[in-house]
């Protein structure tokens, strides 16, 4: 539910670069993170204006109050160099690149890190962000997420869709193997996850049933592309009041048993473990519950 590197990322907003107006108004829309996008929502003309504007913004948002990250442009384009220079100074909380097929394809991109890093003042290392989002991705998916450098994944549905050759639905049947390998991977890895867009703003009910649906994945949340999707994510990504109590109910049974020696119980007719009670804790510190135990 929660990830541990960063706090929350139930929300994380796309917001096109070369626009100043949605770039000014992305910072106030309750959004866990932005993800400036100089890639794919960017006209080829407005390249450079955008990663000005990305700097720019970078500069003026606070990053204790959202985190601030920097989608660039492919590794087999001639743009994305230009790209890290130009917003490097910025100090972005992560810079996410798309189309990552494996992890020898980020090496160049980790050495260029590497030498603005020992250069910049103040000890900055970057963090870096990749986006699985093609057929060799996602079977490439754990020793993309597992290298160092690498602190989360981002799924790229849309693309992902496309090379499939499938059609965007709301349940996306056709790439759930994808979706599951996917949080294997950055779990197995112990980084982080976040599912791939829902592009339908007509429809705000099947945006809350892919929330739904990524949440039971394992997805520490969704990225978004317009304001309207924020308020749902945040709340989808979040446990309801049920599993709250839930999990109150689950901690309490099990410190009795074990208080009393036993390691087991049963709460309303179901087995409750030591793991169980584990995962409880989980949920509660994830909304900030006053718990007394710490550790289990
Ligand atoms: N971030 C911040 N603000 C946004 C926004 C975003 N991603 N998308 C829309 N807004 C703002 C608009 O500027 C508008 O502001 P206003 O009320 O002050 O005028 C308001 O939210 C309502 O927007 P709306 O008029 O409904 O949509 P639009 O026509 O302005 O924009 C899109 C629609 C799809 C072009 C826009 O949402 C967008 O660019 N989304 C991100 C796309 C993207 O980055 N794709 C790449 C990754 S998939
Ligand atoms: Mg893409």
């Amino acid at each position: 539910m929660q990830n541990s590197l960063f706090g929350l990322l139930r929300s994380v907003l796309y917001v096109p670069a070369s626009n100043q107006k949605v770039l000014k108004k992305a910072p106030h829309l309750d959004a866990d993170c932005l993800i400036l996008d100089l890639e794919d929502s960017v006209p080829e003309q407005q390249k450079e204006n955008a990663r000005a504007l990305a700097l720019e913004t970078l500069n003026a948002v606070e990053s204790k109050d959202i985190l601030r990250t920097v989608r660039i442009n492919a590794l087999n384009s001639e743009l994305w160099m230009d790209d890290v220079q130009a917003i490097f100074d910025g100090r972005p909380d992560a810079l996410v690149v798309p189309k990552v097929d494996s992890i020898a394809s980020l090496q160049k991109l980790f050495d260029l890190l590497t030498g603005l890093e020992a250069n910049h003042p103040g000890g900055f290392t970057c963090s870096v962000w990749a986006m699985i989002e093609s057929p060799l991705g996602v079977i490439n998916a754990y020793t993309i997420a597992k290298h160092p450098r690498i602190s989360l994944l981002v799924m790229g549905t849309s693309d992902l869709g496309a090379a499939l050759g499938i059609a965007p639905t709301v349940e996306r049947g056709g790439m759930a193997v994808a979706l599951q390998q996917t949080v294997l991977a950055a779990k197995a890895a112990g980084v982080g996850v976040i599912d791939g867009v829902f592009v339908d703003l007509r429809d705000p009910q099947g945006f809350a049933d892919q929330c739904r649906y990524g949440a039971a994945l394992g997805f520490n949340g969704k990225t978004v592309i317009h304001p309207s999707q924020v308020l749902p994510a945040n709340q989808l990504f979040l446990p309801s009041k049920a599993e709250i109590e839930h999990a109150k109910t689950v901690l309490h049974s099990w410190q009795k048993a074990y208080e009393q020696g036993e390691e087991i119980c049963l709460v309303d007719g179901v087995l409750v473990e030591r793991l169980h009670a584990r995962r409880a804790l989980e949920i509660l510190k994830s909304v900030n519950e006053m718990v007394e135990v710490t550790d289990l």
